[in-house]
């Protein structure tokens, strides 16, 4: 019997086991290393340019950051946000870099929608090669806020299904409507906003923890399960990155999360934005299954 038809002692088909390309011998011929500095990219070289790269939550913070950084190395971006508010200044900002854009209202939440958005997005350029998961949103409280004797207030369901919808399901959805375009283009990249409390935990943050946690999880799984048609998978755990999302929150909280980040100060939309495209880039071919940290030192804990 051919190997891809047996099947593993858990009934799984080997094909579709952990084990990559199970059905295929695996060549190894040693290495010649004597021509490497000369077959070696020079560092300027991302291999970016002309790629299509989709990017949700893309009007706003790092979202905004990481598509005109994509922009101005020439890569095609299609930017999906459920927000309006600056996609035409993010439009014109592109255009300034002589870069190419398509926006689309998309709520990463909506299946149908991000199927739809997926089609005219190949419809339009012919492939996907990235895809940032970026758009997320937080809703915070504690489980159950303790006072004189009796609960003053607990987490709703509302709000954890919020959150884990846009942060959680949102990446699954997204990623499950992209990767078969990939597939049929030969291979791609997906990037997913993790974040450091999805290590270490945050307090008044069970539904973003888990949300964060679950995408670390699933960056994991799908690393394993795509790598065989050359799709890189890794994940960027930020710290405490100055844009609106982090904002909003009061002053005590903010100079706090300053406390605990040993560089001192907070991360900027654009150092992530880096990061993403690195990893995007030829020069991170053979990172897979990471969680990169960009957090100014958060996640050494205290
Ligand atoms: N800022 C930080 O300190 C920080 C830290 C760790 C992780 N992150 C993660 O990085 C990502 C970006 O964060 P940010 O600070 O730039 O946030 P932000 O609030 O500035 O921007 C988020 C963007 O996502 C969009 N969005 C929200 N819900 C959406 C939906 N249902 N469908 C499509 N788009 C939607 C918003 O409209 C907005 O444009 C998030 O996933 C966040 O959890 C941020």
């Amino acid at each position: 019997m051919p190997r891809s038809e047996q099947e593993s002692t858990e009934g799984v088909p080997v094909e579709d086991s952990i084990v990559p390309n199970a059905s295929q011998p695996v060549e190894f011929t040693p290495m010649d290393t004597t021509g490497v500095r000369e077959q070696r990219q020079p560092a300027r070289e991302s291999g970016l340019r002309g790629k299509v790269v989709v990017i949700t939550g893309a009007v706003a913070g790092i979202g905004r950051a990481t598509a005109l950084r994509f922009a101005e190395e020439g890569a095609r971006i299609a930017a999906w946000d459920v927000s309006t508010d600056t996609a035409t200044q993010l439009e014109s900002a592109i255009k300034r870099t002589g870069g190419e854009s398509h926006f689309q209202i998309v709520d990463v939440t909506d299946a149908s929608a991000v199927e739809s958005a997926a089609a005219a997005v190949v419809e339009q350029w012919g492939r996907i090669d990235v895809l940032i998961n970026n758009a997320g949103i937080v809703r915070d409280a504690q489980l159950v806020k303790w006072n004189g004797g009796s609960p003053e207030s607990i987490m709703s369901e509302e709000i954890w299904d919020s959150v884990i919808g846009v942060n959680l399901k949102g990446v699954f959805l997204v990623t499950r409507a992209v990767v078969p375009h990939m597939i049929k283009g030969g291979g791609g990249v997906i990037l997913c906003a993790a974040s450091v409390v999805g290590l270490l935990g945050n307090f008044g943050q069970t539904n973003y923890v888990a949300s964060k946690a679950g995408v670390i999880g699933m960056t994991r799984t799908w690393a394993r399960e795509l790598g065989k048609y050359k799709i890189r998978v890794n994940a960027v755990a930020p710290g405490f990155i100055a844009t609106d999302m982090v904002r909003a929150m009061p002053e005590k909280v903010l100079e706090a999360m300053v406390a605990r980040t040993p560089l001192g100060r907070p991360g900027k939309p654009e150092e992530v934005a880096n990061t993403y495209f690195w990893l995007a880039s030829d020069q991170a071919s053979f990172i897979h299954g990471a969680v990169i940290s960009v957090d100014g030192g958060v996640v050494i804990g205290t």
